[in-house]
């Protein structure tokens, strides 16, 4: 094992960058400046309950949902970061329409990387002081480089991402990634603003006796998911499962991983596809969970193995202990 436990993740991220293939320092920059990033949005999740900076900002996103102001701060912090230092040649996000190209002062568009995110994670939690996330995703762009992007770039199947992870403002502030070589989670010592690898090789219980879902569309969902939930419900001893939904992605799979559990939000009457989008939030989250050796699907097939067709496409989503999810795919496929 190359790290040990009070390894920065500075140090980390240069220690592990031969992991890399054909490893030119640019995917270690970039992971750098997502750390530099979280340290800002962090500094400001903490405040949000000081000043004046909660509540709606009046705009409306692409999903027709209510933005609050942290979603847009969050929003500019991670995108000026990304563009400010030239390590990425676009940048999609969940709160813009359409991606962004980005060029270097030379006018060249040079990065081999694109990133996808979700800047701001379960943002109605937010004015109740209740863990947001943030979640990202990192692909080497298929186009020539030198040349602006184009959306086929950020369209790719989950499985082609070279990074992904999210940031936890939680009662501390994590950041936990993976490169494909496993999962390693960050504490934010926040008295000098520095990532401590806490959680070295994270891996998620096989099994669990967490179910995270929104029960309150009950009615709305597909006959298998009710059954899953009556087959977790069941009085029997040996089916100890209890219910946790935080409402926030980010939060409910994080605890997941730590303590063994399954995510749903499966497609409803109102919303075939779900709520989740693919690319901000599912195909990040399936690339953790699965290196952590957890399990992401639709409910039939592995998310990862998904072709996107849109940027801002929705998914139903089934993640986290490999069990739970076997299960859970049975029942849909009765
Ligand atoms: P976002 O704040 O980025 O829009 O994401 C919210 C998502 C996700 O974090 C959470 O698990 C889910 O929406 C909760 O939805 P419900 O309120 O419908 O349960
Ligand atoms: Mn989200
Ligand atoms: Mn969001």
């Amino acid at each position: 094992m190359k790290n040990n436990r009070y390894q920065t993740l500075g140090e980390f991220i240069i220690q592990n960058q031969e992991d890399f293939q054909y490893s030119t320092g640019e995917l270690s920059r970039l992971i750098n400046s997502i750390r530099l990033a979280a340290k800002t949005v962090n500094h400001e999740v903490n405040k949000a309950g000081l000043v004046d900076i909660i509540g709606a900002v009046g705009t409306i996103n692409q999903h027709g949902e209510n933005q609050q102001k942290l979603d847009v701060y969050a929003n500019e912090i991670f995108i000026r970061t990304l563009r400010n230092r030239q390590i990425v040649c676009g940048i999609a996000s969940e709160e813009n329409d359409d991606y962004i190209s980005v060029e270097g002062s030379d006018g060249q568009h040079n990065s081999k990387y694109v990133v996808l995110i979700d800047p701001l994670d379960g943002s109605s939690n937010i004015d109740v002081n209740v863990s947001v996330g943030t979640i990202f995703s990192i692909y080497r762009r298929l186009s020539p480089e030198g040349t602006p992007v184009q959306l086929k770039d950020f369209l790719q199947a989950g499985r082609n991402q070279v990074a992904a992870g999210y940031i936890i403002y939680g009662t501390s502030t994590m950041l936990v990634y993976t490169t494909g070589h496993g999962v390693n989670g960050f504490t934010l010592n926040p008295a000098i603003g520095t990532f401590y690898l806490s959680h070295p090789s994270m891996t998620i219980p096989s099994e669990g006796n967490i179910y995270s879902i929104n029960e309150g569309n009950y009615v709305h969902f597909p006959q298998g998911v009710k059954n899953y939930i009556k087959y977790c419900q069941r009085e029997e001893e040996d089916r100890p499962y209890t219910s946790r939904y935080i409402g926030s992605l980010v939060s409910d799979v994080h605890r997941n991983i730590l303590k063994g559990g399954i995510y749903i939000y499966p497609q409803t009457a109102k919303a075939p596809n779900g709520k989740l989008r693919l690319l901000y939030e599912c195909n990040p989250m399936a690339m953790i969970v699965e290196q952590a050796q957890g399990l992401a699907s639709d409910g039939y097939n592995p998310i990862l193995d998904l072709e996107p067709t849109e940027l801002h496409q929705r998914v139903p989503f089934f993640c986290g202990s490999e069990s739970m999810v076997r299960k859970a795919e049975e029942f849909m496929k009765n």
